[in-house]
Parts: C-alpha cells; structure tokens; sequence
C-alpha cells in the first residue's frame, strides 16, 4: 500500500515500465508505464507478461525524461508536474491508503471501515479482469482511441469513433444482444457485464442467472491461470488465459479479417483470401491504407474541402446489417441523396435489393464481392491521395512479395475452386435452393437475405 506523504519520479534510466506498488501475489503491479518514447502514463501491468491490464485516462501523456513529472499521493493519487504543478490526472479523493487488490484493482481507501472511494475497476481502459463489473456507465476504449465498447439495455455494441464524438457513439461495426435462455430482461433496469472465471462473458440483470453466455474456447474447462479480454487497436474484441507462461487466444468476436472495420485502412478494398488492395485501382495499396486517414480537425466534407468522385462495382460495406439504409429505385437515386449531403462520404447500393447505405464517416475500408449489382460511390477529398511509388527500390519489393504471396494464394484458391466445380453438380443444386450454414449467408449469398 501507499500511505499519504508518497511521492515517486520516474527514473530516466529505466526501461518500458517502473514499478511502485505489487499486489500480495507479486501477479500485478502499478507502474510508471513508458508511452512512445519519451513518455509516460501511470498503469497496472500483469508482471510475468509486462501487458498492461488498466491505464490512467489522461488528457495527455507527461514526460518520462527532464524529472518534471511525478506521482503523489496526497489523499489523492496525483500525476502532476513538480515543476509547474500541471495536473495530468488524478483520482480527486480524501483518502487514506493506495492498495493494489491480487486481482488488479487499484483502490484510494478510508482507513476507518475501509470504505473505497475510488477504485480502478470502475473507470477501465482497454481491458476487463475476471470479476470485473462493465456497467452501462463505462466504456473499453482501445489504446489507440479509435474503437470504443459500450452496453446497451440488451446488448453490448463496439463502435468506431468519428471525430469529435465521446466513445459509444460513432458507426457500431459489431452487436451482440442477449440470448436471454436462462433469464429475460426486465425493462427499466440496466444490464452488466462480468468475465466470469468459468470461460465466458457473462450478461446478468439483478440475479446470478445470466441472461447471455458469451462462451470462449475453455468454456467450463478447470482453468487456473488469470483472464483477460481487452479492446484491441485493430477493432477486435479478444479474449485470452494466462497458462503460466504466455496468454492464449481463447475468443475473437471478428474471426474475419475483412470484417474489421479498417481491415485495410480507408479507401482499402478487402478481398477475402487475398487480402487489401485499394477502391481506386490505379492506386498502389500500402500498409497505411489507400489514403491519409481523415484529420481529427478537418471538418470532413462539411468544412467546405473539395472532393472528386470515385465508383466502383463489386463492394458491400463490411457490416451493412448494422447501417441504415433507404430503398431507391436506381443507383443514381441512391447517389442523388448523398451527392448535396456533406456528412456523406459515400453510398453502397445493391441493384437486386434496392437498398441504398449511406457512408456518414470517412470511408473505411470495403469488401469486395464477386457481384457486379452491388455498386459503390465515394467522395474522394482532393489533395490528399498520396501518390504510389517515389519510395524507392525497398518499397517496390515489399510490394514485389506481397503481390508474388497474393499470387501463389489466388492460384490455391482457384485450383480448389477447380476441383470443386469438377466434383459435380450436386454441390450447385444444394446451393441454388438457399440453404446453407448459417454462416455463408453473412458472405456471398447475402444477396437473398436482402431480398
Ligand atoms: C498469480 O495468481 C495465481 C492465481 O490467480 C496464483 O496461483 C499465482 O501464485 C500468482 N502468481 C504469483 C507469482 O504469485
Ligand atoms: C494534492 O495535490 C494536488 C496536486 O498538487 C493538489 O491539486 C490537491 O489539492 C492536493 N490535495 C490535497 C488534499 O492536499
Ligand atoms: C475441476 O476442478 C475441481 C476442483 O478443483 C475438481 O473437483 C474437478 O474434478 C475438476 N474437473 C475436471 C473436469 O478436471
Ligand atoms: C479500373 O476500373 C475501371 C472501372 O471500374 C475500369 O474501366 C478500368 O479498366 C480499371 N483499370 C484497371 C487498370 O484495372
Ligand atoms: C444528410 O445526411 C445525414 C445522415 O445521413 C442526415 O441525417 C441528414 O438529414 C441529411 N441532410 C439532408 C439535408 O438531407
Ligand atoms: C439493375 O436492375 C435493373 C432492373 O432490375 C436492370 O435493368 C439494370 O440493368 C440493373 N443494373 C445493373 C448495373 O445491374
């Protein structure tokens, strides 16, 4: 514990982390965590990993190097600069001890009753503990601060951020609602989420019966080790167990590649198998996409910047079931409602459905399809395409492998394709009458789910 009179500077020697507090099982500690390379945030880290399990939410990160910043603990815990006395974060208590529980809970205590007046559990990071309660009120947000996960009364969503939103807003990319099998939910009283130990992320309302089971792989299997499920900086949902030497992926809610909201950045096209290229396709792809990401500050398309206009056929929206949409007669009615609009960035419209989606952020990346009715219009900002190539010879040959990789993957592909084409005419009569695993409705036959 940390008693009232504690003060701690960062020690510019050291190297991705300081501690200065453990826990009782020497499993968790507190620590001065290194951010970039010059500086710091305060953090609790899982210790045989070093993974951080919580950060502090601060406004922005202090110095690790120059000796100005320090933690105190005054009654609260208190990031500030020793030289300026700037505030970076603080719990804002009265209290008497700092303690750090064994399952990495960080808690400002009374010593009389010990009553808890702040704890770290409830303003959570990234990431969520075994036993763990996420309320209504919290929200995991990735380190990166692009994807945020939030309950609603029934579900719990995970959302992209679009510029100057709080996290919980924004377009939602992923919805899990409530199977209600063993308990229904009531109206009027909110939901919560608890990592269950058992293997599962459970949903409960007021009882011990849950009203969700979101089971992992070990589900139900005898697990000592510790667990976690953290909001990761690619969109995922990932949970994981601790097996005494390293964490093991134990649940992904995206299992899909091209179904990350920027699985290849903006203005990237997705194909299943064979991985990004760009909506464009007289542009190169390269790792940060086919276009600088959207400026914070910009304003988008409404702050009166000059667009031009990009088409093309053979893409859908990676989680189209979760946008809105309009029907309209044709194509060009579907562009018409977003060509005036400047909080539209562009239209995905499908011929055999009608249904026209409207893009109301920067366009992400899509997923190419291998149907030609499904059509895309998209307002390209002029000015900041970057332009492919002028990066020299080591450029072109990543370029080089990753097209030589993409290659040797479409020729397995087709020969597969090949061979199950060969194999007859009862697989294409199965698939013609619709049915299917459930699972291939979600990809190529979506098209009779619109209908
Ligand atoms: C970490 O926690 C587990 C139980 O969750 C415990 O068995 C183990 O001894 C702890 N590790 C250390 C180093 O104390
Ligand atoms: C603790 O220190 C901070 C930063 O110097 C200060 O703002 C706060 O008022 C202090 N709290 C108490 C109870 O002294
Ligand atoms: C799980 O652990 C409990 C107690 O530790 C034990 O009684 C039980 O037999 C175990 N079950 C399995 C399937 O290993
Ligand atoms: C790019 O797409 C346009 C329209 O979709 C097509 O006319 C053109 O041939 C394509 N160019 C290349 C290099 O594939
Ligand atoms: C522009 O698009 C947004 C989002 O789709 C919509 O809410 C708004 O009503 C549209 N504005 C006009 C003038 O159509
Ligand atoms: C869209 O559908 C209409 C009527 O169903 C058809 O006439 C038209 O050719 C289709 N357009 C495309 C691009 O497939």
């Amino acid at each position: 514990e940390l008693l009232v009179g504690f003060t701690a500077t960062p020690d510019p020697g050291t190297g991705s982390f300081q501690e200065l507090l453990t826990d009782s099982t020497g499993n968790y500690s507190l620590c001065f965590l290194r951010v970039q390379r010059n500086q710091l945030n305060l953090g609790v880290i899982h210790r045989p990993s070093e993974i951080p399990v919580w950060s502090a939410a601060v406004e922005r990160f202090p110095n690790w190097d120059g000796g100005e910043t320090r933690v105190l603990f005054n009654g609260s815990l208190v990031l500030a600069s020793g030289v300026t006395g700037e505030v970076y974060w603080s719990t804002q208590t009265s209290g008497d001890r700092v303690f750090l529980s064994d399952s990495s809970n960080l808690v400002v205590q009374k010593f009389s009753g010990g009553i808890t007046l702040w704890q770290s559990f409830d303003f959570p990071s990234d990431t969520l503990v075994e036993n763990q309660n996420f309320t209504p009120a919290m929200a995991l947000v990735s380190a990166n601060g692009l994807y945020s996960m939030k309950l609603g009364h029934d579900f719990f969503g995970l959302y992209q951020k679009i510029a100057g939103q709080v996290p919980g807003s924004g377009q939602m990319y992923f919805r899990h609602g409530a199977l209600q099998a063993k308990a229904e939910i009531r109206n009027g009283q909110p939901v919560y989420l608890i990592l269950e130990p058992d293997g599962f992320l459970g949903m409960f309302q007021n009882s011990l019966i849950p009203v969700d089971v979101l089971a992992f792989n070990t589900f139900q299997r005898n697990m000592t080790g510790n667990r976690r499920v953290r909001l990761e900086s690619d969109g995922n949902l990932k949970a994981y167990y601790w097996t005494g030497s390293g964490w093991v992926l134990d649940y992904q809610a995206i299992t899909d590649f091209c179904d990350l909201p920027r699985s290849c950045g903006s203005y990237g096209l997705c194909r299943q198998g064979a991985g990004c290229s760009c909506l464009d396709n007289r542009t190169e792809f390269s790792s940060g996409g086919c276009a600088p990401a959207e400026d914070e500050n910009s304003g988008g398309l409404c702050g009166g910047g000059r667009f031009k206009i990009l088409r093309r056929s053979g893409v859908e929206l990676p989680f189209k079931e979760l946008m809105g949409y309009r029907k309209t007669a044709s194509m060009e009615a579907c562009e018409a409602t977003c060509a005036a609009n400047c909080t539209c960035w562009g239209v995905v419209y499908s011929n055999s459905s009608g249904f026209c989606y409207s893009v109301d952020y920067p366009v992400e990346t899509l997923v190419a399809v291998d149907d030609g009715t499904k059509m895309g219009y998209f307002k390209v900002r002029e000015g900041v395409r970057r332009s492919g190539g002028g990066l020299g010879a080591w450029f072109g040959a990543v370029l080089g492998a990753v097209f030589g990789v993409s290659l040797i993957l479409l020729g397995i592909i087709g020969v597969r394709m090949y061979i199950l084409k060969r194999r007859g005419i009862e697989l294409e009569e199965g698939m013609e009458s619709g049915v299917g695993p459930y699972k291939d409705l979600g990809s190529e036959s979506s098209r009779s789910i619109e209908l």
